[in-house]
């Protein structure tokens, strides 16, 4: 396949990102970075002397990043690159409170990312994830289609593993879908679930469907109250791994992320949780799917409370 991805922020969804990259073994090079001195080094060094044990040729190059920019030559001819740079939560703290410390880091890496990998589709990771996605189509000046966000890849998959776990039925036969915004205006979709293709609502009474659409929209927060010290990543990585494949394959699979919607469910000029046909220039069309009134009523919700956040970030 071949082909280069660049990770930036070598913290525990980076980290975790740039081995799930590399174990594909479809790109040439991973380039991870970070601006701790060392730390991206180290990391590749030691993904590296897995390759032998794990079977996989892909090269792992770790780069130190400064605040000045020095560093980014490394990631220049990158096919896609993956934002991860910026603190997680703590238990307590919702994703927008990481607003104003995390625009910063990601408007410089983006100012970066735009410099030295021009043509790149960039997958946003960082939090608050909608106001991120769209502060950094702002800084790299990219077109809509190549800034994309992940947040529904994982929001639908915890809520698969949920459904799957309930019902004691395998994940590969459980399906569900996640729209709108990485926070409290997710709007899972229990309409479009389905187990071996019946439908969640003849398997499930609307209270325990309910149940698990709530603990999917408290699924961060859960696993942070848990860990104490940070926030998810293997789920996380999984899900922005996928997403890199996808690109550089040029697959065209349907996939939940964070897009720009113009038009679609009569929403538009925002960065929102929908689904989207994925290929070598990012996203190719959203894809519109049939909501109930409630679910349409929800992603307008989210749409608005993105939308007014998308705003406030571009003063950050
Ligand atoms: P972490 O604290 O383990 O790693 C963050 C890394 O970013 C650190 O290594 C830090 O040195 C680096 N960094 C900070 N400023 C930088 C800069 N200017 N340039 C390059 N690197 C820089 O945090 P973790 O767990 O890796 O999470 C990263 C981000 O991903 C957080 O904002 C978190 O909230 C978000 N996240 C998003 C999810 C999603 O679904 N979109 C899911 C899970 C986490
Ligand atoms: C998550 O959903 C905190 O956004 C992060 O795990």
């Amino acid at each position: 396949m071949g082909g280069k991805v660049t990770v930036v922020g070598a913290g525990f969804y980076g980290s975790t990102t740039a081995m799930r990259l590399a174990e594909y073994d479809v790109f040439d090079e991973v380039v991870l970075t970070d601006i701790v001195e060392g730390k991206a080094e180290g990391l590749a060094l030691d993904m590296n002397q897995s390759r032998p044990v794990e079977g996989f040729e892909t090269k792992v190059v770790g780069q130190t990043t400064g605040l000045d920019g020095s560093g980014y030559e490394a990631i220049a001819g990158s096919d896609i690159v993956v934002i991860t740079a910026g603190l997680p939560r703590k238990p307590g703290m919702s994703r927008m409170d990481l607003i104003e410390t995390n625009a910063k880091i990601v408007r410089q890496v983006a100012e970066n990312v735009a410099q030295h990998a021009p043509d790149a589709v960039v997958i946003v990771v960082s939090n608050p994830l909608d106001e991120m996605t769209a502060l950094t189509q702002l800084a790299t000046g990219f077109p809509h289609n190549r800034v994309i966000g992940q947040a529904g890849m994982l929001d639908t998959a915890r809520f698969t593993n949920f459904v799957a776990e309930k019902l004691g039925k395998p994940v590969a036969s459980v399906k569900t879908l996640t729209l709108g915004s990485h926070g409290d205006t997710m709007v899972p979709v229990p309409s479009r679930c389905t187990v071996d293709g019946q439908p969640l609502s003849e398997l499930m009474s609307a209270d325990e469907i309910e149940e698990l659409v709530v603990r999917t929209r408290n699924g961060g927060a859960e696993v942070v109250a848990l860990l104490k010290t940070g926030s998810a990543y293997y789920a996380p990585s999984a899900a922005a791994a996928r997403m890199a494949k996808a690109v550089i394959e040029d697959s065209g699979m349907v996939m939940p992320v964070c897009a720009w919607v113009d038009g679609e469910y009569g929403i538009a000029g925002v960065y929102l949780g929908v689904e989207a046909e994925i290929g070598r220039e990012g996203v190719r069309r959203v894809v519109e799917t049939d909501l109930t009134q409630s679910e349409l009523a929800g992603l307008l919700e989210a749409a608005e409370a993105v939308r007014a956040k998308q705003a406030d970030v571009q003063g950050l």
